[in-house]
């Protein structure tokens, strides 16, 4: 719709000559009352210049006005003038981009526009995956789709936590609290449970601490042993967290985690000291920052910490990628790291410091009683997941029992739900999950836009005709209210996800995706499809198919499988 929007400006140039065309174009509004029209241009502005009453201005501009083939007709409703797009150019032009790009419609074929590196998910070694970092491996990879759907090379960095001194403590809880056979048999349970020991134990047993410190240390300086426990205790970490990732379906580029980072770091520590940048404070190393609390560099002890790491791979990916933008998917909770951490690279005179962006996100709460876990207490991803994919089961034997390769679909159905409510609104929202919500059918949801494809489908499957033969339609058989708005909302595709590049937010494809399926929806109402007519036929088949290669694009974009049968 952009391009008409264009044209449109092009048009009132010609007879508008207090502005640039640009502004112009600027200034038309897309009214959010159908009724008023495709495009609307207020006349306020030019009261002044022409010392006119803008109502006066509209109307008398309206005259002037040549109408263009694009346009139907023009209106002028007080300081209003109202355009009404051509419906048969309008239909014409945008079937002829779907039906030639066919799966494609949407996604950029070449990626030369520069790369981004996409930060996300980065969970923490020997700890559980919970649902914060599911919200931050969806939207990631999300990001990752949307930003090479408009021509970007994206990399996938699963910044691991696989550094720091809380493995010194599970270095210590290990040795006193646990036994190999345990931690093998267990997993990250295991892990998790003698670190939660080793803190209730160091409240009356500083000493502890000291141990940990010392271990981290020793980790730093190469120990053997110690970073052979790490080792392990990474791998362990790494195979639960593939499980997961291979439920999602999602994968990265590297796994270059913080540990990657520790023998990079002394020549970073070093530069900044030859920018003068670090000062000495109790002991302790540190950036001093305007209006922010200073950027801890290394411990007392000499040993590093997560912004150190952070600064060490921000210019790391900087030489190795060449990036235009870094993108670091996180809680909102980071948010002073962050803005440390650019204030740093911005300091320490790089330029791209512009480039790097954190995309915050609220925070998941569960409905108690929603889930069971096994751990008892805290939330398991894995759980989560499979219980979604086990209730998705139920109601597709209630509603669908003779469906064919019914296990794929409720893992399709299952796992789109949760990926989608986690993206359904503004991502710095706050969610609370609900089972009712998220497996909802009708409501605004996954399921029932993945519903929407599939009944598009059987559509197309009962049709009997072959796709390809769908060409040379008839546009002005499908000009009808309702074919007209669906075709509206699958011209607006591209200018989408645009949109939620521009703002980093998936929540615009997500709602994008619901509109389509409300559309098409209600086509599907209004309109018989499997007619006799069959130049009828062809046509709204055409926009049947139009339909099924938006949403599935759309759910593609935000991590979706879309189940032909369901
Ligand atoms: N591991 C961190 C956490 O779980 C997230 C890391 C995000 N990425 C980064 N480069 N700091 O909170």
């Amino acid at each position: 719709m952009e391009n008409y929007k264009v044209k449109l400006a092009k048009e009132l140039a010609n007879i508008i000559t207090d502005i640039t065309e640009e502004e112009i174009e600027e200034l038309i509004e897309v009214p959010t009352n159908k009724e008023m029209g495709d495009f609307a241009f207020p006349c306020f502005r030019f009261a002044k210049i022409l010392k006119k009453a803008p109502p006066l201005i509209a109307s008398e501009l309206k005259e002037k006005i040549k109408k263009p083939d694009f346009i139907e007709k023009i209106e002028n409703v007080n300081a209003y003038i109202n355009f009404y797009l051509d419906k048969t150019t309008l239909a014409k032009d945008i079937l002829d981009i779907v039906l030639a790009q066919k799966e494609h419609y949407g996604l950029a074929q070449t990626h030369d526009k520069g790369n981004i590196t996409i930060d996300y998910s980065s969970p923490n070694i020997a700890k559980p995956f919970h649902v914060g970092h599911l919200r931050s491996t969806v939207i990631g990879n999300s990001l990752y789709r949307i930003f090479e759907a408009i021509g970007y090379n994206c990399i996938g960095i699963n910044h691991l936590g696989d550094w720091g001194t809380q493995f010194g403590k599970l270095i210590v809880a290990y040795k006193k609290y646990s036994t190999k056979e345990a931690v093998e048999q267990k997993g990250i349970q295991e892990l998790l449970r003698i670190y939660v020991k080793f803190h209730d134990e160091a409240k009356n047993d500083p000493a502890l601490e000291d141990l940990a410190r010392e271990n981290f240390k020793k980790m730093e300086q190469g120990d053997e042993e110690a970073l052979a426990l790490w080792k392990w205790f990474k791998d362990i970490s790494l195979k639960e967290f593939e499980r997961v990732y291979k439920i999602l379906d999602i994968s990265f580029d590297s796994f270059n985690g913080e540990a990657f980072y520790n023998d990079k770091m002394d020549k970073v520590i070093q530069e900044l000291d030859n920018k003068n940048l670090t000062t000495i404070s109790e002991g302790a190393k540190i950036v001093e920052l305007e209006n922010m609390s200073p950027c801890l560099i290394t411990k007392k002890d000499g040993s590093t910490l997560y912004a150190t790491r952070d600064i060490t791979a921000a210019l790391y990916r900087k030489n190795t990628y060449d990036f235009k933008k870094n993108i670091y998917v996180t809680a909102l909770a980071q948010n002073l790291h962050f803005a440390q951490l650019f204030t740093v690279i911005e300091k320490m005179g790089y330029s791209w410091a512009k480039d790097l962006v954190h995309v915050p996100f609220g925070m998941v709460s569960m409905e108690t009683g929603s889930i069971s876990t096994r751990s008892g207490n805290v939330l398991l991803l894995e759980d989560i997941l499979n219980e979604a994919i086990n209730k998705t089961k139920e109601i597709i034997e209630e509603k669908n029992p003779t469906l064919e390769n019914k296990e794929q679909v409720a893992q399709e159905v299952g796992i789109g739900a949760i990926i989608f409510d986690d993206m359904y609104n503004s991502i710095i929202k706050d969610i609370q999950f609900s089972w009712e919500k998220v497996l909802n059918f009708d409501g605004e949801t996954g399921p029932y836009v993945q519903y929407t494809y599939a009944r598009a489908n059987s559509v197309l499957r009962k049709s009997g005709i072959n796709i390809d033969d769908i060409k040379d339609i008839d546009i002005n058989l499908i000009i009808d209210e309702q074919s007209i708005n669906l075709i509206k909302q699958i011209g607006l595709f591209s200018e989408t996800i645009n949109e939620a590049a521009e703002k980093y937010e998936p929540s615009i494809i997500a709602r994008y995706a619901v509109n389509i399926a409300k559309c098409f929806n209600k086509f599907y109402h209004d309109n018989s499809i499997l007619v006799d007519d069959n130049e009828l036929k062809k046509a709204r088949l055409a926009l049947v198919i139009s339909t099924m290669y938006t949403i599935k694009n759309a759910l593609w974009l935000l991590g979706i499988k879309s189940p032909k049968q369901m």
